[in-house]
C-alpha cells in the first residue's frame, strides 16, 4: 500500500472511529450535537486524505503506466480501444526491416521481481518466465515447459535457483534450463531442457540478450555507477505500448526537423496533436538544438544525440531553465538520457524499447536522480518527458514505415541513422510474416 493511501485509510478509520455512537470523546453528553460531530469527522477525514495526497505528490515515485490505447483519435462515439484496432487493421505495412534486431532488451525493473518470485513477460514474440532465485539472481527461461507445455510463470514455484513447473513438478535450473528433477521418474533424460536466455541485471533493470543465430552477447550494458552506489535514486517510471516497427522509435533522435514542429509547443498544450498548436498556450515555447552522431569503434553499437533545450515565456528566454541532455543510445533497445543542470541537479532517464510482437513495442522510462534533490524535480522532468513522448506516440501509432522516404538535404541524419541501425540486423533476422489484426484489450 502506498504511504498516501495508508494515510487516507488512517484518516477514514479515524473519522469512522470518531462518529461511533459509543466513542468516549463524542458520547451523548458530548460538547456538540450529531451534525457538528459528523462535520468535524468529515473535515478530519478530508484533511488526512489531502495530507496523504500531498505526501505522495512530494515523495512517492511517479508511476504512469499507460494502456494500449494512447495515441489514437476516438471519433464518432467509438472508444479509443476501437480506434486503435481500426488503425491496426487498416495500416499498410509495406516493406519493413526485420522485426527483432540483435541486442539487449529490458524485461523488468529489478524492484518488480523479489526473491522467490516469478513473472511472465511477453517479448520478442516469445513467452518468458523471469524469476529471481533464492540466491538473489534473476533468470530468464522460455515460459513453456517441454513436458506438456504448462506455463512455468503461471503458478510455477522457485526452488533455490530452479523453477518448478506447476503441472507435474519437473524442476528446471535457471542457469542453463536443464531439467534437474522429475518427482515421479527414476532418471532425468539428458535432453530434458527448456531454452535459457542470456540475461543481466544492471542499473536496477533485468535485461535479456537476443541474437537471431543464438550468438553470445557482443557488448555489455554500461553500468551507471551513480545508480549502483545509491547516489541517484529511483523516482518513477512510465510505460507505453506502441503500435509501430521498433526502428521508428530510435530514428526519432536523428529526425531533427520534427523537434521544431512537434515538440515546440509547451507541455501545457498536451498530447493530442489536433490541439497542441492552440493559440491559448502559444506563450510557452520550447526550443531545441540537436545533433546526432554515431560513436566509433569499439562503441560502434552506440550513438549520441546532444540536445540543448531552452524555454521562452511570452517571448522571453528563461536562461535558468536551459537544460543540456546527452541521449546515448546503446544498441537497438536502450537510451541513457543524462541530465546535468547547475541547480536542478543530475540524473538519468533510462529509455528502453522492447519488441513484444513485430509491430508492438513496450517502451519504459525510468528516472534515477540525485538523492538530495527534491523528488518533485525528477517527477516533473519525467512527466514533461512523458507528454513530449506521447506526441510522438500519436505519430508512430498511425504512420507507415517508409523504406524509401522522400528526404531533403536537412534530413540527412535520418539516412545516416538507418545505416547505423542496420548493424543490428543479420541475415537470419526475423521478418514480419503475418500480422495480427487486432490489439487485445
Ligand atoms: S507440463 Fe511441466 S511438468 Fe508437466
Ligand atoms: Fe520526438
Amino acid at each position: 500500500m502506498s504511504p498516501g493511501l495508508a494515510a487516507a485509510c488512517v484518516g477514514l478509520s479515524l473519522g469512522a472511529g470518531l462518529i461511533l455512537p459509543d466513542s468516549p470523546l463524542w458520547g451523548e453528553s458530548g460538547p456538540i450535537g450529531s451534525p457538528g460531530r459528523a462535520a468535524v469527522c468529515i473535515l478530519a477525514g478530508v484533511g488526512l486524505l489531502a495530507a496523504g495526497w500531498l505526501y505522495s505528490l512530494l515523495f512517492c515515485p511517479l508511476e504512469l503506466l499507460r494502456g494500449l490505447d494512447v495515441g489514437y483519435i476516438a471519433e464518432d462515439g467509438r472508444s479509443r480501444a476501437q480506434a486503435a484496432n481500426d488503425v491496426r487493421r487498416r495500416r499498410k505495412t509495406g516493406e519493413l526491416p526485420p522485426v527483432y534486431p540483435n541486442g539487449w532488451y529490458r524485461l523488468l525493473d529489478s524492484h518488480l521481481l523479489h526473491r522467490g518470485q516469478v513473472q511472465h513477460v511477453s517479448a520478442l514474440g516469445e513467452q518468458l518466465a523471469v524469476f529471481r532465485g533464492h540466491d538473489g539472481k534473476a533468470y530468464v527461461l522460455d515460459a513453456y515447459c517441454p513436458h506438456l507445455g504448462a506455463n512455468l510463470a503461471v503458478g510455477g514455484r522457485v526452488i533455490g535457483s530452479c523453477i518448478e513447473c506447476p503441472f507435474h513438478g519437473w524442476q528446471f535450473s535457471g542457469d542453463d534450463g536443464k531439467c534437474v528433477r522429475i518427482p515421479y521418474a527414476k532418471k532425468v533424460p539428458e535432453f530434458a531442457k527448456v531454452r535459457s536466455w542470456p540475461s543481466c541485471e544492471v542499473n536496477r533493470q533485468i535485461l535479456v540478450w537476443f541474437h537471431c543465430d543464438g550468438e553470445e552477447p557482443q557488448w555489455t550494458v554500461p553500468e551507471q555507477q551513480e545508480i549502483t552506489k545509491g547516489q541517484w535514486v529511483y523516482r518513477g517510471r512510465t510505460e507505453h505500448f506502441i503500435n509501430a516497427h521498433i526502428q521508428e522509435i530510435p530514428e526519432n533522435a536523428a529526425d531533427i526537423a520534427h523537434l521544431a514542429h512537434l515538440h515546440t509547443p509547451g507541455i501545457v498544450s498536451g498530447v493530442d496533436l489536433r490541439y497542441t498548436n492552440s493559440k491559448i498556450w502559444e506563450f510557452v515555447r520550447h526550443d531545441w538544438k540537436v545533433q546526432w552522431e554515431p560513436e566509433s569503434e569499439p562503441n560502434r553499437h552506440c550513438s549520441q544525440m546532444l540536445v540543448k533545450h531552452s524555454l521562452t515565456l511570452f517571448g522571453l528566454h528563461w536562461h535558468l531553465l536551459d537544460v543540456d541532455v546527452v541521449a546515448r543510445q546503446v544498441g537497438p533497445g536502450m537510451v541513457f538520457l543524462l541530465f546535468d543542470h547547475s541547480y536542478l541537479g543530475r540524473g538519468v532517464i533510462l529509455h528502453c524499447v522492447t519488441p513484444v510482437e513485430p509491430l508492438l513495442q513496450c517502451v519504459s522510462h525510468a528516472i534515477f536522480y540525485q538523492s538530495n534533490i527534491l523528488p518533485l524535480v525528477p517527477k516533473f522532468i519525467l512527466k514533461a518527458e512523458c507528454i513530449q513522448f506521447e506526441r510522438d506516440v500519436m505519430i508512430w501509432n498511425n504512420k507507415k514505415y517508409l523504406t524509401k522516404p522522400l528526404l531533403v538535404k536537412e534530413d540527412s541524419a535520418i539516412q545516416k541513422h538507418r545505416r547505423w541501425f542496420s548493424q543490428f540486423y543479420s541475415e537470419n533476422s526475423p521478418q514480419l510474416r503475418y500480422q495480427c489484426d487486432s490489439l487485445d484489450f
